[in-house]
């Protein structure tokens, strides 16, 4: 392990001792994408095979594991879409937060903490994710301020709790809505189901259009292939401009990410 650390120069190798190498903290920090790709969306590249036979994409044959998904946009969030978003909510105020595709629940926890007389609701499907974001609100002695709900977020019907939701986050899922028509009407049907939101921070990583060969920046070239063998489509930034537009929400600040490539939060408010 030691010998293939040294020759990516994460550690360096002197006799029998070893010591940080200049990448250390650079894998250290990136340490997420690799998670997501080798821990998290293992069972698609080894259905690679199969799954390049356009029949058999996108028919959940495979399965991901939903709990490492989670944990790896949490360390992705913190080290790369966290310092954008704390710009971005600076000057927002809320007191009912839901966060759509709520994985481990951290998004909703630091807005918790944020406002300490804001309440959270986190949405997913995945019963693996809410698992794992239960058990950290209790870790994070927030269970009582916060409520999970399991279910499909593109499909949301207007229910009571939504009522009072001011605030509406979601990150690293807004792919999961595309083909385009889907997009629009999921989009516009949140508009409805939360009526009384001032605000959609909508952050995620679009397809990259600039590359050639090579110089691709980190995760593109995984992120890009593991949905093309899900089947799921990632839009470029150009169609998810066409997409709100037709959405029923205006964008009023677009916060650029740098890492990984092509990354955004949208600032949405209801049209
Ligand atoms: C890549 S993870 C991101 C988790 C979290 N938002 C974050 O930023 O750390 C995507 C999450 O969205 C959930 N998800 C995907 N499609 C969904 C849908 N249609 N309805 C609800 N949750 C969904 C997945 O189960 C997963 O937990």
């Amino acid at each position: 392990m030691f010998t293939a650390l040294a020759a990516a120069e994460i550690v360096v190798i002197d006799g029998n001792k070893i010591t940080a190498g200049e990448n250390l903290a650079e894998a250290y920090r990136t340490k997420g994408f690799f998670y997501w790709l080798v821990r998290g969306s293992s069972n698609v590249f080894i259905r690679m095979p199969e799954l390049l036979h356009s029949s058999e994409r996108g028919d959940g044959s495979y399965s991901r594991d939903a709990a490492a998904i989670a944990m790896a946009c949490r360390d992705i969030n913190h080290n790369f879409f966290d310092p954008v978003f704390q710009a971005a909510i600076a000057g927002i105020e809320y007191s009912s937060v839901a966060d759509l595709g709520c994985g481990s629940g951290e998004r909703l926890f630091q807005l918790l903490r944020y406002r300490d007389d804001a309440k959270g609701l986190g949405i997913d499907v995945a019963h693996a994710a809410l698992t794992v974001a239960e058990a950290a609100a209790i870790d994070a002695g927030l269970s009582e301020r916060v409520a999970f709900l399991n279910d499909d977020v593109s499909k949301l019907e207007p229910r009571l709790e939504f009522d009072c939701v001011d605030l509406i986050t979601c990150f690293l899922m807004g792919h999961d809505f595309w083909p385009l028509e889907n997009c629009v009407e999921s989009l516009r049907r949140i508009r409805i189901a939360f009526p009384h939101a001032k605000r959609l921070l909508l952050g995620d990583t679009a397809r990259t259009t600039q590359y050639r060969q090579q110089d691709f920046p980190i995760f593109t070239l995984g992120f890009e292939v593991g949905h093309d063998l899900m089947g799921t489509y990632i839009p470029t930034l150009c169609e998810w401009d066409v997409a709100i537009e037709r959405s029923g929400w205006t964008c009023i600040k677009t916060h650029l990410v740098h890492t990984p490539a092509d990354s955004v939060i949208f600032e949405l408010e209801p049209r």
